[in-house]
Order: C-alpha cells, then sequence, then structure tokens
C-alpha cells in the first residue's frame, strides 16, 4: 500500500524539519573518539540553574498526574513578571507547538502568510502544512525587508511573521522600523513577533512590542524557555496577545499540551530570572570573540543579537561544516537556507567549547 498517495495531496511535499546533528550520530557516521561539541541548534551551553534542576527534581514525584491542563500557574507568574493581565497568556510545548497552533487556528484554505526568508524554517512548514500561498519576502543585507514585506499584503493575507532578531542571520529590525510597518496594517491581520532570542538582546533601539501590543489588538509576541533559561529539552514557550487570541487559542490545543516538569521548571526559571544576567553578558563576551576572530580570518559574519551568528566563508573555502565535523564540531549547514553553499550558522557555545571551533577553523582556512 501507498501510503503517500492516501496522504492529503497538499502534504505530500512538505520536507520535514531537520534538526542539528545529534551527538551520538556524529560519533557513530564520523567513528569520532575524542569529545563532540554541537554548535548546531542554538541551545544554551549552560545546564538550567541549580534552583531549576531541584524543582524539577522536586516535582518528579508526581508525574503519575496529569499536569495542570492550561498551565493556570506559569501564565500567572509570567503575566506578574510581564505587568500583564494573566488572561493575555498561552503556554505552548515550546513556541513552535503556538506557531503550528496559530496556523490551524486562524488561516483558512484561501488565506496568504507572510513571512521572511531566510528564516525560522518552522514558518514555510507550517504555511505548507495549512495548504495555502506563502509569500516569501527575501532579506536584504541579511536583515528583514519589511518594506517588501508590506508591499506583499493583499486582500488574502492572514498573517505575517516577523522574526526579531532573525534565526538564522541574528540581525533585528529596530523600533522606528516596526513602527513604520505596523502602520496602516489592517487590524484583521495576525502580525506575529516571534522573539525566542529576545532575552540576548542588547541594542538599544530594539523595537518594545509588549508596549505596542496595548494599542493595537492583532500583535502577538512569541518567547521561550528553550534558549537563555537553557530548557529546550522540556519544551516550554508562550505567547503574549490580546486576551481573544487567547480564548481561540484553548479552543485547538491538547488537553495537557505542557508537561508537568517544564511548567515547574519554567515556573522555577521565572522565580530565579535575576540569575541569568551574567549568562546574557558571557554570551555577549564569547559572540564577540567568535565574531571577531572569524572576520579576521576573512569570513563575513553580520551583527547578531542573538547567543548565534551565520558566518559566509569567503570565496574558496569549500567544505567546512563537514571538515568541522570531521574535527568533533558540529555546526548548521546553511545550503537550504539560500544564504550561498558553504554558509553555516554556528551557536555560541562555552568558553572552551569557542575556542576549540576557532583553532579548528583556523587550521582549515
Ligand atoms: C526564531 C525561533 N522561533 C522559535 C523557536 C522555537 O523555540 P521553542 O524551543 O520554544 O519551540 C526557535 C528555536 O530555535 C527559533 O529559532
Amino acid at each position: 500500500m501507498d501510503f503517500e498517495v492516501l496522504m492529503q495531496p497538499h502534504l505530500r511535499n512538505v520536507k520535514p524539519y531537520v534538526p542539528g546533528k545529534p551527538i551520538e550520530e556524529v560519533r557513530r557516521e564520523k567513528k569520532f573518539e575524542g569529545e563532540i561539541i554541537k554548535l548546531a541548534s542554538n541551545e544554551n551551553p549552560d545546564p538550567p540553574m541549580g534552583e531549576v534542576k531541584q524543582a524539577i527534581i522536586d516535582e518528579i514525584d508526581y508525574i503519575n498526574r496529569y499536569p495542570n491542563s492550561g498551565s493556570y500557574y506559569l501564565c500567572r507568574e509570567i503575566a506578574e513578571y510581564l505587568q500583564l493581565d494573566p488572561g493575555q497568556v498561552f503556554i505552548g510545548n515550546g513556541s513552535n507547538e503556538i506557531i503550528d497552533m496559530l496556523v490551524r487556528a486562524f488561516i483558512n484554505p484561501d488565506e496568504e502568510i507572510i513571512y521572511p526568508f531566510p528564516s525560522f524554517i518552522v514558518y514555510p512548514i507550517v504555511t505548507q502544512l495549512a495548504g495555502v500561498k506563502a509569500v516569501e519576502v527575501p532579506l536584504i543585507d541579511y536583515r528583514l525587508d519589511l518594506d517588501a514585506m508590506k508591499e506583499g499584503i493583499t486582500g488574502k493575507t492572514k498573517l505575517i511573521f516577523i522574526c526579531n532578531p532573525n534565526n538564522p542571520t541574528g540581525t533585528y529590525v529596530t523600533g522606528k522600523e516596526i513602527e513604520r510597518f505596523l502602520d496602516g496594517i489592517r487590524d484583521n491581520i495576525l502580525v506575529v513577533f516571534d522573539e525566542a532570542y529576545y532575552e540576548y538582546v542588547t541594542a538599544a533601539d530594539f523595537p518594545d512590542v509588549l508596549s505596542l501590543q496595548k494599542e493595537r489588538k492583532n500583535l502577538i509576541i512569541l518567547r521561550t524557555f528553550s534558549k537563555i533559561h537553557s530548557l529546550s529539552g522540556l519544551r516550554v514557550g508562550y505567547s503574549i496577545s490580546h486576551e481573544g487570541f487567547v480564548t481561540c487559542m484553548h479552543k485547538v490545543r491538547q488537553p495537557f499540551n505542557v508537561n508537568r516538569l517544564a511548567q515547574i521548571a519554567a515556573r522555577a526559571a521565572l522565580k530565579h530570572v535575576n540569575l541569568i544576567t551574567g549568562r546574557i553578558k558571557e554570551n555577549r563576551v564569547q559572540l564577540d570573540y567568535i565574531r571577531n576572530e572569524l572576520i579576521a580570518m576573512g569570513f563575513t559574519v553580520p551583527s547578531s543579537q542573538t547567543n548565534f551568528i551565520l558566518v559566509v566563508p569567503p570565496d574558496g573555502c569549500t567544505g567546512i561544516v563537514d571538515k568541522l565535523l570531521g574535527a568533533g564540531i558540529i555546526v548548521r549547514g546553511m545550503k537550504p537556507f539560500g544564504l550561498g553553499e558553504e554558509s553555516f550558522r554556528v551557536t555560541v557555545g562555552n568558553a572552551v567549547e569557542n575556542k576549540r571551533f576557532i583553532e579548528a577553523i583556523g587550521k582549515l582556512v
């Protein structure tokens, strides 16, 4: 039996999400004996804070029970932290789940979704899953082209993704640029600001979308505990929006979409949020180190407000991603992202990992 024939036609050509290579796979494929470092998925190199770990351990005795269905306490605590109404917060199994869910909840078959390209690879995937028209707007100088995105709006546009800072380039658009962009946009278009890397941002002119959202009910902000809070493996993210949006999202979510350990860990991370300041500073120090070293070697590296950088090798420099793999260092090749055959994205690791990465790449160029 051919299952693809049974499948819904618009889903047959969907290209599944390809994650960064897991460490165990590289060890097996490359028969690499030494320590392998993974700088491919924009994860935090450090484990969760001790207080967060303890909260997870304490919760383990209760995992025979279902979690709180709507993540009630976590919603309240995020709302308190951001000085919002609890009804404005929705929790997902990673912010990824919220992206998927909002497309399922709001997009009709004849509507259109606008997103930048290259950007977070999940936007094209969810658009294909919905079977609707994608309006992909190329970046300019590695940054979102907001004017072109606005020009892409038609009577059928229902959703616009603004990835800020943008993955995989690390670049950002400013508050002024966003205000200009929003000016005149119909209020029945959902504008989703994906701020997965928000906590790493140091730029003073980064948009304050939380404030803008108070006036404009069609803005939705996505954030996550996967990055600065070191909780990628537990899957917990959230949206901030008008309450009406949250009501709709509860209608389409699975009954227990966020597990017990994720909820308790995220609550503990928020309670001890002051502890991450040092990690944010260290990320900046390490990012500047690898970026400056790579620029000195002749690579093009756009300025980044995140925990990763995009690296574009000079002409004639080929096969770096594979050669790094051979040295036990996993980075993410950017070939499918249309940023050139040889470009790659590297996550900021800890000081030891970054030094090893720079030394390895120094030997290749
Ligand atoms: C821009 C962007 N949005 C969303 C996500 C998904 O994050 P989560 O782990 O919360 O699903 C990522 C993860 O890499 C990302 O880069």
